[in-house]
């Protein structure tokens, strides 16, 4: 047991110690990195390491920019920074010593001894000092700070998220009174077709959903919100392209129209046929018979008594063909008929498929056309207020660095602020936030319009370090740094780590004169 016991222990330390290892490397501020590993394994504190070596290092604290997704996150990682600058300012020299030994991985002298206990002070004195935020509030910051390149009204409030239902409430109620109030406008057909589709409890549900669809819904809603110079026909025309785009999906004939549909699946049978197979069919087996006086009810009855027989003789109960048309006997001797009947089962499946994904065609984008007009209202509402939600304050400040005219100026007003963009819990960072942070540190890396100086710094990239099977889901969104990190000689792979690595942390810095000089010779 003693010899199980001591080698446990002695595999534990060599698995601390290449994980410290590897967090030590991942906390270098030279080094852009990627940090994937699995809950509780050390990712915050690679991050809390990171800012404490770059407040060692000299930088200003208002140069590092900490993003995390929720205030609680970002309330501790702060406090983890605070208390650890707290502990320097009492701690004995050797303890002292030891500790940023650890950190850094090298003896420090007597300077950085020194600066390590003025650090908690200069931290909590300089204006704007250090920050941990959440995108939001970042976001939040930002906008306030360029309202007018930005678009938003200068001082505008923040809705929360029960504020947000609240409104969007309003916004369901007004746009189905309208509908209501005018059946035969294009809003009335909307919502008479999708209610046909929806039940009470859940039509809120796709509605708001539906109006999640962003992207979508602001192309369907621009023409009236903002561009006055385009008239409804273009609104009329992005709601064409939303069907023609359906129809393409669910492939269904640019032309396939559902009162064209319905005849035609009541005629798959002539009634002659049909009088022949219900006769046939009546002489039969049990499973015949039942069949038969299902077809009876469509002779001379009317288009949907008709589908609804044909329905039930060709398909099963749910909705797949069915094989016994008739049985092996009746097939030998009534050929013809059997043939008759496996064509126009054929037919009717294929005209059923049709219209049931026409139906879904329908039922979308007259959703769609609801969603827009509870967008508009919304977005009127919110206006009304000078008020931004959430998901606001995250597109305007992606389109803002997005819109040429006002990118550069507002990257260069930052361009002072910032030099570390570390991000925790990056798994929970959208596409869109992401667009936020890659605008932010493209710059790092030299893009157009940076001096010569920079030229080769745009290949420095995120090294990842961590295992490998980080999630898709997990990556930032691909960019030029996390390109970039594939063919960086300095990412590094973890062996220590499970594969399983959630949730994730990157860090990407500005890279310093000699990390250019070292990573331009090692980079092709
Ligand atoms: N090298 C280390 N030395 C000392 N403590 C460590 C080290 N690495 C991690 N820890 C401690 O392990 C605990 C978990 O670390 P941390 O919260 O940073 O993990 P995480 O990967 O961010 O977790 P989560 O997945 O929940 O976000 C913390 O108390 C942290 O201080
Ligand atoms: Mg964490």
């Amino acid at each position: 047991m003693g010899t199980l016991a001591s080698f446990v222990a002695a595999d534990m330390d060599r698995v601390v110690a290449a994980t410290t290892g590897l967090q030590r490397q991942a906390a270098d501020p030279m080094a852009s990195a990627w940090v994937a590993a699995n809950a509780g394994t050390g990712k915050t504190h690679v991050l809390t390491q990171r800012v404490l070596r770059l407040l060692l290092a000299g930088t200003p604290p208002s140069r590092i920019l900490c993003l995390t997704y929720t205030k609680a996150a970002a309330a501790e990682m702060s406090t983890r920074v605070f208390d650890h600058l707290a502990g320097w300012v009492g701690l004995s020299s050797d303890k002292l010593d030891a500790d940023l030994t650890r950190m850094t991985g090298t003896t420090p002298d007597a300077r950085t001894v020194a600066l390590a206990r003025t650090l908690f002070t200069a931290a909590i004195e300089t204006p704007g000092g250090f920050q941990v935020q959440t995108i939001h509030a970042f976001a939040e910051r930002l906008l306030q700070r360029f309202p007018l390149e930005a678009g938003v009204p200068p001082g505008f409030t923040i809705l929360d998220e029960a504020k947000t239902n609240a409104l969007r409430r309003d916004a369901i109620d007004a746009t189905l009174r309208i509908a209501t109030s005018d059946r035969d406008t294009p809003l009335g057909q909307a919502l008479l077709t999708a209610v046909r589709y929806a039940a009470d409890d859940t039509f809120d549900t796709l509605l708001i959903q539906a109006c999640g669809n962003r992207e979508l819904i602001a192309q369907l809603v621009v023409p009236r919100r903002q561009d006055s110079d385009r008239s409804d026909s273009d609104c009329h025309e992005a709601f064409a392209d939303l069907e023609a785009t359906l129809r393409g999906m669910f492939t269904v004939a640019p032309d396939a129209d559902v009162s064209a549909l319905r005849p035609a699946m009541a005629d798959v049978f002539d009634d002659e046929t049909l009088r022949q197979l219900v006769g046939v069919l009546a002489e039969g087996s049990v499973t015949e018979v039942k069949a038969a006086s299902i077809l009876r009810t469509a002779l001379g009855a009317g288009q949907s008594t008709r589908i609804a027989a044909f329905r039930g003789y060709f398909l099963t109960g749910k909705s797949t063909a069915r094989d016994d048309l008739m049985t092996k006997g009746t097939a030998v001797a009534y050929e013809r008929l059997a043939a008759t009947a496996t064509r126009a089962q054929a037919e009717f499946i294929r005209l059923h498929e049709t219209a049931r994904a026409l139906d879904m065609v329908n039922a979308t984008v007259a959703l769609y056309r609801l969603a827009a007009h509870v967008h508009s209202r919304f977005i009127a509402l919110k206006s009304n207020r000078a008020a931004l939600d959430f998901d606001d304050l995250i597109e305007r400040t992606s389109a803002l660095f997005q819109s040429h005219d006002s990118a550069s100026w507002v990257l260069y007003k930052l361009d002072g602020g910032i030099d570390h963009v570390l991000v925790d819990e990056a798994q929970d960072t959208s596409p869109a936030q992401w667009r936020i942070v890659g605008a932010i540190v493209q710059e790092f890396f030299g893009d157009a319009g940076a001096g010569p100086e920079r030229a080769g710094v745009g290949r420095i990239g995120v090294g990842r370090i961590g295992a490998d099977a980080a999630t898709s889901a997990a990556r930032p969104s691909p960019g030029r740094y996390s390109q970039s990190a594939m063919r960086s000689s300095r990412s590094t792979a973890s062996k220590a780590l499970p594969p399983r690595c959630l949730p994730p942390t990157a860090a990407i810095s500005r890279p310093s004169h000699a990390a250019r000089d070292a990573l331009g010779t090692l980079l092709p």
